[in-house]
C-alpha cells in the first residue's frame, strides 16, 4: 500500500509499513529553517498512531541528509526578532527531535550524504542510523565561529569516547561514513547504491517484531543510559510490567510458540506476531 503526501520541506511516503520521511530542501542542502522544523513536527504527529505505520526512516532528498540549521532563516533572520525570535526558533527544531527521540514507532536514520551541526540532533534521535560510505558528518560549528549546540555536543559526547568528541569538535573535520561508525556516530555504513536495500531490510526485521516490546526497549535503553546500576535494575523490572499491562498475552505467545509449538527459536528470529490474540 502507498500514500504520499507533498508539502513542500518535508515529503512522505508511507509503503509497506515504512514511513519513509525526507528533508526536502536539495537546493539548500536539507538546512533546517523554522518552516521545515514545524512542518517536521506535524508529520511527525500524522504518521505515529497510525496503524499502518511500523517503522519511521528519516532520510534527505539530493545530496544532504541535513546540513544542519539553517545560517540564515534559524540564525539570522531569528536574531533580528531578538530574544522571542531566537527562542521560538530553537523549540521548534527542539521539539520535534525530542519527539522522535521518544517516537512510539521504531525509527531509522538513513544519512545518504552531509551531516552537520544542528543534525546531530534528529540523528541521535532516531534509533538506529545507517550511513552511505560517502556521506559526511561534522560538528562544523567551530569552522564558523560558534561551540556545537543545539545538542550537538551532547549527542557527541553520549556516541564517541571523550577523546574522540573533543577532536570531532574542536577541528571541525569530516568524518566519512564509515569513519563514523567506527566512531560510534552510526550504527553501520554502506556504500551508497546499497543503503536503501539495508535500511529496509533492518526495518522488515523491527516490522516482525512485538511493537510494545519494541517501544519498551528502545526507551529502557535511552533511559538507563543516564542511571546508575541499581537504579536501571528497578526501572527495568517497573518497565516490564508496565509494558505487560499493554500487551499481557505478548511474552505468554512467544514463550508458548517456542516451549509448545516449538515453531521457532528465540534465539535465532522473532515469534509469529500474527499469531497472537492481542
Ligand atoms: N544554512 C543555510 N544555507 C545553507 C546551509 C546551511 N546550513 N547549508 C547549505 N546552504 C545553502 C547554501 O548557502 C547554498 O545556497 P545558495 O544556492 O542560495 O547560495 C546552497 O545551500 C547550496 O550550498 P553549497 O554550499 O553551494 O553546496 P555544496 O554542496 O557545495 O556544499 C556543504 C555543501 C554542506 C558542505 C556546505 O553547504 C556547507 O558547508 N554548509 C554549512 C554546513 C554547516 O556549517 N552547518 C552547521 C549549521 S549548525
Amino acid at each position: 500500500m502507498t500514500d504520499t503526501t507533498t508539502e513542500d520541506v518535508v515529503v512522505y511516503e508511507v509503503v509497506d509499513r515504512i514511513a519513509w520521511v525526507k528533508f526536502n530542501r536539495p537546493d539548500k542542502r536539507n538546512a533546517q529553517s523554522p518552516t521545515l522544523n514545524r512542518r517536521m513536527a506535524e508529520v511527525l504527529d500524522e504518521l505515529e498512531f497510525r496503524d499502518d505505520v511500523g517503522v519511521l526512516v528519516l532520510t534527505g532528498e539530493g545530496s544532504a541528509w541535513s546540513a544542519g540549521m539553517d545560517l540564515k532563516e534559524y540564525f539570522r533572520e531569528s536574531a533580528t526578532k531578538g530574544l522571542e525570535g531566537t527562542r521560538r526558533a530553537q523549540r521548534a527544531a527542539y521539539r520535534w527531535w525530542e519527539q522522535l527521540r521518544w517516537y512510539r514507532k521504531p525509527t531509522i536514520a538513513m544519512v545518504n550524504g552531509w551531516c552537520f551541526g544542528g543534525a546531530y540532533g534528529p540523528l541521535y534521535a532516531c534509533d538506529i542510523a545507517v550511513a552511505a560510505d560517502e556521506a559526511k558528518f561534522g560538528l562544523s560549528e567551530i569552522n564558523w565561529g560558534i561551540l556545537p549546540g543545539g545538542g550537538a555536543t551532547k549527542v557527541a559526547t553520549n556516541l564517541m569516547s571523550a577523546r574522540k568528541a573533543m577532536y570531532h569538535a574542536m577541528m571541525g573535520e569530516n568524518l566519512d561514513g564509515q569513519q563514523a561508525a567506527a566512531q560510534g556516530l552510526v550504527t553501520e555504513s554502506v556504500p551508497l547504491a546499497q543503503l536503501k536495500d539495508r535500511v529496509t531490510e533492518i526495518a522488515n526485521v523491527l516490522l516482525k517484531k512485538n511493537p510494545v516490546a519494541l517501544k519498551a526497549t528502545k526507551d529502557a535503553v535511552r533511559r538507563v543510559i543516564e542511571m546508575t546500576y541499581d537504579n536501571a535494575e528497578d526501572y527495568l523490572i517497573r518497565a516490564q510490567e508496565a509494558a505487560d499491562s499493554f500487551d499481557p498475552d505478548g511474552r505468554k505467545e512467544g514463550m508458548k510458540q517456542f516451549l509448545d509449538d516449538k515453531t521457532y527459536k528465540p534465539g535465532l528470529g522473532a515469534y509469529d506476531t500474527s499469531k497472537q490474540k492481542s
